[in-house]
């Protein structure tokens, strides 16, 4: 029997190729405002790399301004997040001073492609409306600065090389948020096992089944997120940024009181 020959798929065939060149992955810039009390409390500047950062929006958190519980609004920025907090959160008193960034995804977006913004946006769950007005304000926050590298590939394959760039005399912080979930558990542990021979800092907002050698309790509530800082529990978050439940007794926003010990060093 000879080949079959390659058949047309039609006009439905062709779009739904084109549509399934493109994944669906989020960017919620909006829950920079539970990372915010670690990163302002860590010593300043910081290097900041964000594995899965999809657009790379969460890699600025120092471009937009954060209101919690209704109270001031800190920074100034085309758009304010709300969060609301529960427990002895220790809430930011000023923004976090950044000396360099970057990410890793393995397909990054492009938020001055008109193609990608609209990708962005459309895949924000309905409900919630200011979600993406609040996306398209992030971007317009960050159009003006100058766009983090985002490298192209696997988290655990790139991370060495990029953290190997990073300026030593600022303090690394590895983070990421609703990324690992995607990984299977023995990648989950290579991951893990690369950071904890970096210096510096890392934190994991992700949900409790997904680190789950974190000591940890699980929320009551399935839906949110465990915030934790070099794999110490220390809130728990709403998914989208909304809230963040602080654990235990800390309160004093400094990095000894947000980490525990009181040796907290840039890396050398
Ligand atoms: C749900 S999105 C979250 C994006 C961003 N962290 C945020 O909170 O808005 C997950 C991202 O992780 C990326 N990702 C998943 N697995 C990855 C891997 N093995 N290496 C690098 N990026 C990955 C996806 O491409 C996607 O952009």
């Amino acid at each position: 029997m000879g080949a079959l020959p390659r058949l047309d798929p039609g006009p439905l065939g062709r779009r739904t190729r084109r549509r399934l060149t493109r994944f669906t992955q989020t960017n919620e810039p909006a829950r920079c405002a539970t990372l915010l009390p670690l990163l302002a409390a860590l010593p300043q500047p910081l290097a900041l790399i964000e594995v899965g950062a999809s657009a790379g929006l969460c890699l600025h958190p120092d471009r937009y301004a954060y209101r919690y519980d209704g109270g001031a609004v800190l920074g100034s920025s085309p758009v304010t997040f709300d969060c609301r907090t529960e427990g002895p959160a220790p809430l930011p008193a000023a923004l976090p001073g950044i000396a360099w960034r970057a990410g890793i995804d393995l397909n990054p977006f492009d938020t001055t492609d008109e193609d990608d913004v609209r990708w962005l946006q459309s895949l924000i769950w309905p409900g919630r409306a200011e979600r993406p007005r609040q996306q398209l304000a992030a971007i317009e926050a960050v159009r003006t600065a100058p766009r983090p590298r985002i490298v192209r590939g696997d988290l655990v394959d790139e991370l060495p090389a990029l953290a190997a760039e990073a300026p030593a005399d600022a303090t690394l912080v590895v983070f990421h948020t609703a990324v690992l979930t995607y990984l299977p558990l023995a990648r989950r542990e290579e991951f893990a096992a690369l950071v904890r021979e970096l210096p510096g800092h890392w934190i994991s907002n992700e949900h409790h089944t997904v680190l789950p050698w974190l000591d940890a309790p699980a929320p009551d509530d399935e839906h949110l997120l465990t915030l934790a800082l070099d794999e110490r529990a220390v809130a728990f978050t709403a998914p989208h940024g909304q809230s963040l439940h602080w654990l235990g007794a800390t309160s004093a926003p400094s990095a000894t009181d947000v980490t525990g010990v009181s040796d907290v060093t840039p890396p050398a």
